[in-house]
């Protein structure tokens, strides 16, 4: 194929913002201390490990390596906890329509995602059989917004990078999709993804005539 779509996983296919936030919460308040919804914005498309150092310095916490790791592990679990009870009815309105659209028209699909559960999740889900290829936190060295996630998997399509779509939510995946010279379409709040090329709040809001045309100038 001359094309390809990229998909963000967490916040663009599923809502799991959410269990990120209840399992760092819980970390938090075992740690003594409060973790705010606002701040958990600062977590979206960031590393794991990232994460917890963001988290420790919320705290005021300096922590060994051991314990460091400990913490990396214990929020994990909890969050497996929550990913573990996930069925089809998470997946984010109107996915599957944009899914369905590219498959009809043989378009190749990747995951680009900083999360190292990512394949667990989709399986959880069922839109795993989706993907040509996936490309997640157990495959690259550097974050969004560096843009090797989705280099990866456009070479892993076979189709080069100023021919991809990367739908996203996070500022750094925007960015990361800029920088990749792919289309980058935000998934959210057009202020804070003002940087994209497109904005929509949801996939509600994209038709089949936009998708139809964003694939004709693509292919071009
Ligand atoms: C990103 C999320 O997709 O994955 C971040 O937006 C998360 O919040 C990151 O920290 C890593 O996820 P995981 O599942 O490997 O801890
Ligand atoms: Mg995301």
């Amino acid at each position: 194929s001359t094309i390809g779509f990229i998909f963000d996983l967490d916040g663009v296919i599923v809502d799991t913002a959410k269990y990120h936030y209840l399992a760092w919460k819980n970390l938090a308040n075992e740690l003594g201390f409060e973790f705010t919804h606002e701040q958990n914005e600062l977590f979206k498309g960031v590393s794991r490990k990232r994460c917890l150092e963001i988290l420790l310095e919320i705290g005021g916490i300096k922590a060994t390596k051991e314990q460091f790791d400990t913490w990396m592990i214990e929020k994990n679990v909890d969050y497996l906890q929550y990913i573990d009870k996930m069925d089809a009815s998470e997946i984010l309105p109107d996915v599957p329509k944009v899914l369905d659209f590219l498959k009809a028209k043989n378009i190749p699909i990747a995951l680009g995602s900083a999360s190292k559960n990512a394949k667990p999740i989709l399986e959880k889900v069922n839109l795993l059989s989706y993907f040509d290829a996936i490309v997640d936190g157990n495959n690259v060295a550097k974050a969004k917004p560096d843009p090797e996630v989705f280099l990866i998997a456009a070479d892993k399509l076979g189709v080069s990078p100023s021919r991809c779509v990367v739908f996203e939510d996070a500022v750094a995946g925007i960015q990361a999709a800029n920088t990749a010279n792919m289309v980058s379409i935000g998934i959210g709040d057009s202020n804070v993804l003002s940087e994209a090329k497109y904005n929509f709040n949801n996939f509600t809001e994209i038709d089949s005539s936009f998708l139809n045309k964003l694939v004709a100038n693509l292919a071009e």
